[in-house]
């Protein structure tokens, strides 16, 4: 049985807003850096103003606009569909081993331990759908197994909600942190997840209603990788040739994070993916 609960911008946002304030963070930019990444951006947004003639009622209502994207607390939401990707590809061009991807608004830290061959916490309504089985080795850049490395895994259910941003789920549902074994080697079945609308109900989904976009994510599956002495990786995988794949509202796909499961005789989707974790950067 599928529920009927309609996911929601105003509560899946506040709840990415919440776990993200209850953090204070800080980065040791300099008063020059600053002050030349502002200039430029003032400079860029100046021409842009001007070349498109922008008129003081588009002004006021990007100003209601923003207004409420704060109240609805959906800054996390919007700037992880809209500019998180620019942020990763910036910061892992010096990177050789897998690719990494957003990591998007949903994750939480703490999910249950599992074994390297687990399976994810589920309902039994989840449990209905195809069961997806993501096996694997973590290794170093020499294909040197890593074992007790650590995976955290997480994704939406077949109705495209996370837990802990739908309180209709329990806890961790479709959630695990699975530690490799001797040898870096992972075994993890779950279920195949669906393709994801991104909440539509609040100023997000306004604007790309308005915009005449779409607000959708291909399936995928997130990933946090980290072993002792090596680069984490925040990564996702997709589905070849699923819907979605080369129009993520995201912008988030790369051809390396594709999947491409075989059916077994037990009607599982079975894939194999290996991560390779570059040296940590001091
Ligand atoms: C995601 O679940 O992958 C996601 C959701 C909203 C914004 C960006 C990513
Ligand atoms: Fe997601």
């Amino acid at each position: 049985m599928t529920t009927t609960t309609t996911p929601s911008a105003a509560g899946s946002g506040n709840a990415a807003t919440d776990k993200f304030t209850g953090e204070r963070f800080t980065a040791d930019t300099s008063p020059e850096r600053l002050s030349a990444i502002a200039t430029e951006a003032l400079a860029d947004l100046g021409a842009l103003i001007q070349k498109h003639a922008i008129t003081y009622p588009e002004y006021r209502v990007l100003k209601q606009w923003l207004i409420d994207v704060g109240e609805g607390g959906e800054w996390p939401l919007l700037l992880d569909v809209f500019v998180e990707h620019e942020i990763e590809d910036v910061n892992s061009r010096n990177f050789q081993g897998t690719k990494g991807s957003i990591e998007g608004p949903y994750y939480v830290p703490g999910a249950p331990e599992l074994p390297a061959q687990c399976t994810l916490p589920m309902r039994d309504e989840d449990r209905v759908h195809t069961a997806l089985v993501l096996r694997g080795q973590v290794t170093d850049l020499d294909g040197a197994g890593l074992g007790g490395a650590v995976i955290e895994l997480w994704h939406a259910d077949s109705d495209g909600f996370y837990s802990q941003f739908a309180p209709h789920l329990p806890e961790w549902n479709l959630r695990g942190t699975i530690v490799t074994d001797t040898e870096g080697h992972f075994d993890i079945t779950t279920i195949a997840p669906a393709p994801y609308q991104i909440p539509t109900d609040g100023p997000t989904g306004q604007f790309i209603a308005a915009a005449g976009w779409h607000p959708w994510r291909p399936a995928h599956l997130h990933l946090r990788v980290t072993a002792p002495g090596k680069q984490p990786i925040i990564t996702q995988l997709y589905f070849a040739g699923g819907d979605w794949i080369d129009d993520d509202v995201a912008g988030a796909t790369k051809p390396e994070l594709l999947l491409d499961p075989r059916l077994d005789d037990t009607g599982r989707k079975v894939v194999t993916y290996n991560f390779a974790l570059d040296p940590a950067v001091d």
